[in-house]
């Protein structure tokens, strides 16, 4: 997102760019740059940084995997990767820019002798060749782990055993780690105790400032939007409170199967699939108090601190698992699973601002609609005006695709009798100049190339969502009740949210709008 600096004007010319004023040269190391996340995700959002000129004109990535392939080969899997994933008309030039200077490795393990660091001399060297005044020590490494959770520690461990979590000495001769970052995809951690191990093991090795933990659901353009309509527009910022807002709602209804992945969705659950890195996440962007200035640093701590006020779940009266019928019948999944496709739960923070608001959050498989929603539910008072009952208001905002913000009021109803009515304006993000958002794992790669963490999750936010979530994992778990393909979820679902039911359940079909 970039919040302290554009990429027109760097915010810290000496480390960000060179004195010819362009980004510091880069190598991204992609581990597990054969796998799935890299050909569906990674490669693609590296070609989009490259057609909208974010990534630094002397760029080089580096392939790892469990075998070595040639560099062509590499190329090749680059080139069918953007066949498949990429924007067809640009993929030539895309290939050309992302393997200019690349080439593949053998994935480091602790004890082997590894050809990736040398790999990664040669490379920063040939990318500063010609510079003036930049040396390879200058060039920034970004080490991607694109590769399953289990897979984490040993790598983590590997990086340091080859010297890799620090780069080269700079001229004040100690190894810099100014210019090392490492990214980890979700989950980080499937459980608190793994959370925690792998936490040691990060800062064994890395400082926390190398270290990015991506959240995809952070880096969507209206996640990013919240804080901005927040505290740049008093007409919003003015309402964000219990005084206010009834409820909050984070509902992300999907009608996906998961035909595809069974394995892994039978190992993890809805649960731990979206609460922990995605729900809770979301619900921290709205709780969080006026951060300190709106720099990384002070957005990162008011939404880390927001995570400390969740209450732990209650898993009697405030969460419902689901699963839905037909489950248990997919291939691969076993014939007396348990586990949950849907999950509602009644979240709270625990802090004067929200004190009393039920945070709802829900989401599922094979459900009635797909969506992305977050909803304030604003506070009825008056509940009558001219003998006529107030419709619901609330702020809405669509987090999928471009997104969209929508805002309900009530208002006059047409015609010639003075009666309410109620109306929503939505404002598609796509359509505020110059109507090119990001989608959301490009932006977030894009700050990991220039070094802002705003938009990443912390130990201190994560420790704190795992202790509001471990009531789930215990004894107490709800038994997943079943519920329809095709359906809203099990009906005590419904009941959690009240008489009003849920913004998005009761308004369907009325916009029919993501
Ligand atoms: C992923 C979950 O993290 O997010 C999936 O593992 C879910 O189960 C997905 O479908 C939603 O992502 P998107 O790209 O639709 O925002």
């Amino acid at each position: 997102m970039t919040t302290d600096r554009t990429h027109d004007d760097a915010h810290d010319p000496g480390t960000e760019r060179d004195p010819g004023g362009h980004r510091r040269p880069l190598v991204l190391v992609l581990h597990g740059a054969r796998g799935d996340l890299a050909r569906r995700l990674v490669l693609p959002s590296l070609a989009t940084l490259h057609r909208r000129s974010l990534l630094p004109e002397r760029f080089a990535l580096l392939g790892t995997g469990r075998t070595a392939i040639s560099t062509e080969e590499f190329r090749d899997l680059v080139d069918d990767a953007l066949g498949e994933f990429g924007q067809e008309g640009t993929r030539a030039a895309d290939v050309e820019a992302l393997t200019r200077h690349s080439w593949f490795a053998a994935e480091v393990t602790e004890d082997d002798d590894a050809e990736l660091p040398d790999a990664l001399a040669r490379t920063s060297e040939a990318l500063v060749d010609g510079l003036d005044g930049v040396d390879a020590a200058d060039v920034t490494v970004v080490h991607y782990l694109a590769v399953p959770p289990s897979a984490f520690v040993g790598l983590t461990r590997a990086l340091g055993a080859h010297g890799m979590h620090r780069g080269p000495a700079g001229q004040e001769g100690d190894p810099r780690t100014d210019t090392v970052r490492i990214v980890f995809e979700k989950p980080y951690g499937t459980s608190p105790e793994t959370f925690r191990e792998l936490d040691a093991v990060v800062h064994e090795v890395f400082d926390e400032e190398q270290v990015f933990r991506i959240d995809h659901f952070l880096g969507k353009e209206a996640t990013q939007n919240l804080h901005v309509l927040r505290f740049a527009n008093e007409l919003f910022g003015s309402v964000w409170d219990r005084h206010h807002v009834e409820r909050v709602e984070i509902d992300v209804p999907e009608t996906l199967d998961v035909a595809q992945r069974a394995e892994f969705y039978d190992a993890t659950g809805a649960a731990l699939d979206m609460v922990v890195s995605h729900l809770f996440q979301v619900a921290a962007q709205v709780a969080m108090g006026p951060p300190e200035d709106l720099a990384a640093t002070g957005l990162v701590r008011a939404r880390e601190e927001a995570l400390t006020h969740l209450r732990p779940l209650d898993p009697e009266d405030d969460v419902v698992l689901g699963q839905f019928e037909g489950y248990r019948e997919i291939e691969g999944i076993a014939d007396d699973s348990t586990t949950d496709t849907f999950i509602a739960a009644r979240a709270w923070f625990d802090d004067d601002r929200w004190r009393g608001v039920p945070f709802l959050l829900r989401t599922g498989k094979r459900m009635a609609a797909s969506a992305q929603r977050v909803t304030l539910v604003l506070r009825r008072d008056p509940e009558h005006l001219f003998g006529d009952e107030i419709g619901p208001s609330a702020i809405s905002l669509s987090l999928a695709g471009d997104g969209a913000i929508e805002v309900t009021t009530t208002v006059k109803r047409p015609g010639p009798d003075l009666a309410l009515a109620t109306g929503t304006a939505r404002l598609d993000l796509d359509d505020v100049e110059p109507g090119e958002p990001l989608p959301a794992y490009a932006s977030l790669l894009d700050d990991v190339l220039v070094g802002d963490r705003t938009l990443f999750t912390t130990p201190v936010g994560l420790a704190a969502a795992w202790d509001a979530f471990a009531p789930l994992l215990g004894d107490g778990r709800p038994e997943p009740e079943p519920y329809a393909p095709g359906s809203w979820g099990p009906r005590a679902a419904d009941d959690l949210a009240g008489p009003d039911g849920w913004w998005l359940t009761t308004r369907q079909g009325e916009t029919g709008q993501r």
